[in-house]
This record gives structure tokens, C-alpha cells and sequence, in this order.
């Protein structure tokens, strides 16, 4: 449900002789859409992410979300967006380690202040294959366990915008497929996706499919 601006962003390399890690993005993501955005290792993809979730700063250009310039917001109030408007998946620290998967899953909520129903996190971990593990610490699950567990918090959670960086990279065909369709649910619900990938099959299942070489934009079809 949200919709993403970006124009002209730039982030240049902490190495000023370096080329920029993102040399000029322009790209607006619609309310629900779900977008694959892929490229090689190295291609800016992750930070891409960074900047549409709020955790780095561009060096110059416009990143909003639903017309809000990130830059216009203090840190507080970034730190609110991220907490109530954005589902994060990345690549690895997904979850906090003193809690366990099903507290995890419901700590978004609980910062908002409405706690969420049992029912509703056990669902949401039941979606991800993980609901025989809602007791469990994150030190007991695999980094890619981690990752659905991730997943499941967005699931539960209920965000308008998910951002997942790789999220089936450390899953097998099948469990690949359950984590893209889960994801692709969320946007027919009107959620926007913006999805890593290297995973041909992945992308396909997308609405539209972005390619990334040396932070900039190569293609861009639907
Ligand atoms: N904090 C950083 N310091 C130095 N180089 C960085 C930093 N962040 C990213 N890079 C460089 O920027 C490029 C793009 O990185 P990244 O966005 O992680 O690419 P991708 O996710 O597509 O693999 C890489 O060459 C990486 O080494
Ligand atoms: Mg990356």
C-alpha cells in the first residue's frame, strides 16, 4: 500500500576514486506492486534496500515513501516508519537472540502498543513452516530459518511495504517457492514487495523485474 520514489539517487563509494555504489536511480514502485530486483553480486542491490528502508542515507537524490522525503524526518520519526510501515527481511540479524521465534514475530506489534494474538503469530509461522519452532531461541535455527522467521513477522505484522533482501536464498526449490508466494499474497493484499533475488524463478513469479549493473538501472519489465 505504500508507493516509492526515488530520483536520482546517488550513493558514492566510502572510496572517493571508487564509482559510485549506486550512480543515479530513478524508479517509482506503485501501491501493491511486486517487484524483483536483481543483478550480480555487487550491483547495489542491498543498498538499494538501505535506502528505501530508511538505513542509509543517499548522498544525494530523493527516496520517499508515499510522497514523504525520507530526509524530511527526524531520526525518531524514521525509527517510527520503520517500526510500523516497513516489513525487513535481510540477508542475516533478523531477530534479536534474547527473544524466541514467536516473540519475535509479535515484537513489532508490541511496540505499537497492540499485542498480537497467539492465533495470529502461530499462523504466521505455520505459513512459513516454522510452527513447531515458536518456542525456540534464534541461535537454534538456521541462518535461513532466521530468515522465514523474518518473514513471518511481516506476515503477522501486517505492513504496507515489505523489503526483503534474498529471502530464498538459503531455501531448497520448494521452500523457496512457499516464501515467494507468500510474498506475492501480500501484494495481491495490496502490500508493495520489493524482493532481492538471484533466483531466476523467484523473479519470474514477480509482477515486475528490475536489473541492477553497477547501481544502475539496466532494465526494467513487467
Ligand atoms: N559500507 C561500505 N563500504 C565499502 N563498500 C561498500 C559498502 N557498502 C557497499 N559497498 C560496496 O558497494 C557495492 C554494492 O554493494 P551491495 O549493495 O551490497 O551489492 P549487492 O547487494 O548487489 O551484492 C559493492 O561493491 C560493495 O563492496
Ligand atoms: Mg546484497
Amino acid at each position: 500500500m505504500t508507493r516509492i520514489d526515488l530520483r536520482d539517487v546517488v550513493v558514492t563509494h566510502p572510496d572517493r576514486r571508487r564509482p559510485p555504489i549506486l550512480a543515479g536511480i530513478d524508479l517509482t514502485v506503485l501501491p501493491g506492486e511486486f517487484v524483483a530486483l536483481e543483478g550480480a553480486s555487487g550491483a547495489g542491490k542491498t543498498t538499494l534496500l538501505a535506502c528505501l528502508a530508511g538505513l542509509d542515507r543517499p548522498s544525494r537524490g530523493l527516496v520517499a515513501l508515499d510522497g514523504v522525503d525520507l530526509r524530511s524526518l527526524s531520526p525518531r520519526r524514521l525509527a517510527a516508519l520503520r517500526s510500523h510501515g516497513v516489513g525487513l527481511v535481510l540477508q542475516r540479524d533478523n531477530v534479536l537472540s534474547a527473544l524466541s521465534v514467536a516473540e519475535n514475530v509479535g515484537l513489532p506489534a508490541r511496540i505499537r502498543g497492540r499485542p498480537l494474538p497467539d492465533t495470529q503469530v502461530l499462523e504466521a509461522l505455520h505459513a512459513v513452516g516454522l510452527a513447531d519452532r515458536a518456542e525456540a531461541r534464534p541461535a537454534q535455527l538456521s541462518g535461513g530459518e532466521r530468515q522465514r522467521v523474518a518473514v513471518a513477522r511481516c506476515l503477522a505484522s501486517r505492513v504496507p511495504l515489505i523489503l526483503a533482501d534474498e529471502p530464498t536464498e538459503a531455501l531448497d526449490r520448494h521452500g523457496a517457492g512457499i516464501v515467494v508466494d507468500l510474498l506475492r499474497h501480500q501484494a495481491e493484499r495490496g502490500c508493495t514487495v520489493v524482493m532481492v533475488t538471484h533466483d531466476a524463478d523467484a523473479a519470474a513469479r514477480a509482477h515486475r523485474r528490475v536489473l541492477l549493473e553497477r547501481g544502475m538501472i539496466r532494465s526494467d519489465r513487467r
